[in-house]
């Protein structure tokens, strides 16, 4: 194991606490501010081989248990990978910090995570037009509405991935594959990227990027954060790669269709004055949202694989539901081809799926 997964683990029982954010406070010096109680540990390192030594028993809670009791149940102060650290805890902890998001909390990253992943521009908390543009158009694009275009794609890639991964072998190892998949659905949704020679291209350098970023940031040939700093070199030279061709299919006015990938819409939403305003900015974009959520997501879908083969009456349920809305939707699906159009299609589509036809006809 490397010692980016304790650290992973970390996160996702900070989550569950509701411990949600590490807050950041840049005047270090400043005689003003009124801090929250805590220690800050060692010059440098701070506290967090503490936090690592706990992670590596099984029970990284403690430690913010630990200082909950002994500080404040409301937050308290630490130092973690480097940088003085204020850790929100509980109910009101939360509410202060997602009602204050953008007002007086700003989003941030620790600068030795920063370094392995991103070009070196003011990206998360410059505020300029050009940023809020990019920023709109990600959030139009996470939006449920602009979502539902992709699924008939990702549901082709699904059955592919299926089929190519998992269907040839007795045996699989699961959390390697969701992440895979996961990886290629973005690269897909997010850059128009369906090459998977390309794929693997960007997937190499993300791997080594994203298990290497978060661990303890000493840059020395061998370790983890050093990987990283190599990968996200390669990672991001790719990406910019990538962005500055489909500038070029923008420029060319290609039609993209409805169902446009971000960015293609990053490139539209930004070209008026700015000429597309700064590549390494959109790159910037596309990694952080490469990092947001691909681990935790691709661990939960490994740890519902789990309990569902360790508990076999489960599986059977939930294949049974499965099934269910399987049989439902195709037969809606004819349904509203018959609606649109001619026999013969109807007839085509009976064809294709004739069990269906015949066991499920139109009522249901
Ligand atoms: C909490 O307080 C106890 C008793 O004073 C002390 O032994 C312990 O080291 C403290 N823990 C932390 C994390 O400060
Ligand atoms: C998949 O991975 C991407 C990037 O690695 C991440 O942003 C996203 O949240 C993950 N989950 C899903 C369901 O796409």
């Amino acid at each position: 194991m490397t010692p980016f997964y304790p650290l992973v683990i970390v996160i996702v029982v900070l989550a569950s606490l509701s411990i949600i954010f590490l807050v950041h406070n840049d005047k270090r010096d400043s005689k003003h501010s009124t801090l929250p109680p805590g220690n800050c540990g060692w010059p440098f390192i701070g506290e967090s081989l503490e936090l690592l030594k706990l992670c590596s028993r099984g029970s990284p809670e403690k430690f913010i248990q630990d200082r909950m009791n002994n500080f404040s149940s409301h937050a308290f102060r630490t130092s973690l990978l480097g940088q003085d650290t204020v850790v929100f805890c509980g109910p009101s902890g939360n509410k202060f910090l997602f009602s204050n998001e953008n007002r007086i909390i700003e989003a941030w990253w620790p600068r030795s995570m920063m370094k392995p992943l991103f070009f070196p521009t003011p990206m998360i908390t410059s505020t300029s037009e050009f940023t809020k543009k990019i920023r709109s158009s990600v959030l139009e694009f996470l939006r449920g509405e602009t979502l539902q275009q992709f699924i008939g794609s990702m549901d082709a890639m699904e059955k592919e991935h299926l089929e190519i991964e998992w269907s040839p072998h007795r045996e699989v190892e699961v959390f390697p594959l969701t992440r895979k998949f996961n990886f290629t659905l973005a690269c897909r949704l997010f850059m128009g990227v369906n090459d998977p020679k390309l794929i693997s291209k960007i997937a190499e350098p993300f791997l080594l990027v994203s298990t290497g970023f978060m661990s303890l940031p000493i840059d020395f040939p061998g370790t983890a954060y050093n990987r990283a700093m190599k990968g996200g070199k390669i990672l991001r030279e790719e990406v910019l790669k990538i962005v500055r061709h489909r500038k070029v299919q923008v420029l060319e006015k290609i039609d993209f269709g409805e169902a446009k990938d971000l960015l293609i819409r990053m490139l539209y939403a930004t070209d008026e004055k700015d000429k597309f305003g700064n590549e390494m900015e959109i790159a910037n974009t596309i990694i952080s949202l490469f990092n947001a959520g691909n681990e935790p997501i691709s661990a939960t879908i490994s740890f519902v694989l789990k309990y569902l083969a360790e508990l076999p009456h489960i599986y059977d349920e939930v294949l049974k539901e499965q099934m269910e809305i399987a049989i439902v939707q195709k037969t809606r699906r004819m349904i509203e081809l018959e609606r649109h159009t001619e026999d013969e299609i109807h007839l085509e589509c009976c064809e294709r799926n004739n069990e269906d036809c015949i066991s499920h006809p139109w009522s249901f």
